[in-house]
């Protein structure tokens, strides 16, 4: 049985004189899952790692590994390895080294390394590359290395600072889709630490949105992206449309709002759990827009406008259509399934409907 609170953080805070780096954190990561700390650069990723790692002690609160206190317990007695942003692999020694490096207290005779450090490479699918000196090494390569010498020792979990921030845009994703699988390989807990959105959703299980040393929501990347629960979360994941409302109440399954630029809005989003009065924010994401050039039989949830902006990008393209009552045009993104040789251009200024459904649209308060 896996553990659900393999990791444990309990009111968690780190000060820095006055500066509250960690600020009274709690939740738990599950043995086996690749959780990502997602967050703005000052937010407090690093300092919550290195918590966990056992280099910085809470000056409030207490972190659990599989049951066990890890207050007063030092970094080499934590059942956990870390990974840092650039790389450190030794680079007057080879590669094989570089991997056997982690294991040079564990006891083991050469013969059991040399066979753990060949299991290694398999696994970071650089076989036969024992023998290849640190400077003779990709970024990605090396980047790998790093992993290998912190996996040979077999940590519960890992601890991972932005690992891919120095590799470029291609390297990076195709890592990111190794290291993905690497960890579903090895099944040990991964904690990753990334500032880019898009990286942590293409790895993580879930996702702890962090900013100023607060969590503001943990989540799988869907239940993120499609039903943010703040302002700031649905702001800081992808791209959306926030409109000022104000609740009229409910019809039925609806919450019955009048938002600015929209008109009346019905939505069902937030189910029986929706906020039933006061000022509000209806929020739709830019795909969840239907355009249409002929005015829809839609009674609700409809609007007109005019496009202002458009932008042809070939898988996709993006509008930006003035509706009246809203200063800042409305973002729409549709697809170009159908092949479309007359893109619809900024100048063209044509009439358009948006349509959405109930679901789609979010009230989320600040
Ligand atoms: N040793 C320290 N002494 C004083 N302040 C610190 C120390 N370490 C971190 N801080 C402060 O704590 C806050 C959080 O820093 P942290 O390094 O955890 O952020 P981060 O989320 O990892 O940012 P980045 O994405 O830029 O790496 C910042 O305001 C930082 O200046
Ligand atoms: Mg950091």
């Amino acid at each position: 049985m896996l553990r659900d609170d393999y990791i444990a953080i309990k009111n968690t805070s780190k000060h820095f004189g006055s500066v509250k780096a960690v600020d009274d954190i709690s939740f738990d990561i599950a043995e086996a899952e690749f959780f990502s700390l997602l967050g703005a650069s000052g937010c407090g990723k690093t300092t919550l790692l290195r918590m966990l790692a056992g280099f910085e002690q809470p000056t409030i609160g207490n972190i659990y590994i599989d049951g066990q206190p890890q207050a007063g317990v030092p970094p080499h007695q934590r059942p956990v390895n870390m990974v840092f942003q650039n790389y450190a692999i030794f680079p007057h020694l080879n590669v094989h080294k570089n991997i056997a490096y982690g294991m040079r207290k564990s006891g083991l005779s050469k013969a059991e390394v040399d066979r753990k450090v060949d299991e290694m490479l398999e696994l970071i699918k650089l076989p036969g590359y024992g023998a290849r000196g640190a400077h003779q090494l990709s970024g990605g390569q090396r980047q790998r290395i790093a992993l290998a010498r912190a996996l040979i020792k077999q940590p519960k979990v890992l601890l991972l600072d932005e690992p891919l921030g120095a590799l470029d845009k291609k390297l990076r994703e195709q890592m990111q889709l190794e290291l993905r699988a690497l960890q579903r390989d090895v099944g040990i807990t991964f904690v990753f630490v990334t500032h880019d959105q898009e990286e942590a959703m293409t790895m993580s299980d879930r996702i702890a949105v962090m900013s100023l040393g607060k969590v503001l929501q943990i989540d799988t990347p869907t239940s993120l992206y499609e039903v943010p629960q703040i302002k700031e979360v649905a702001d800081f994941i992808g791209t959306i449309n926030f409109f000022d409302g104000s609740i009229k109440g409910k019809e039925g399954d609806s919450t019955v709002v009048t938002a600015a630029g929209l008109g009346t809005v019905h939505s069902t989003a937030g189910g029986a759990a929706a906020p039933t009065s006061g000022d509000i924010t209806v929020a739709i994401r830019p795909e969840k827009f239907n355009l249409s050039f002929q005015q829809p039989n839609a009674d609700r949830n409809v609007v007109e406008g005019v496009i202002q902006a458009a932008a042809y990008l070939g898988d996709r393209s993006h509008y930006y259509v003035q509706v009246e009552g809203r200063d800042a045009p409305i973002a729409v993104a549709a697809q170009n399934a159908e092949r479309q040789m007359q893109a619809i251009t900024s100048e063209s200024h044509e009439k358009v409907w948006l349509t959405w459904e109930q679901d789609f649209a979010l009230l989320l308060t600040a």
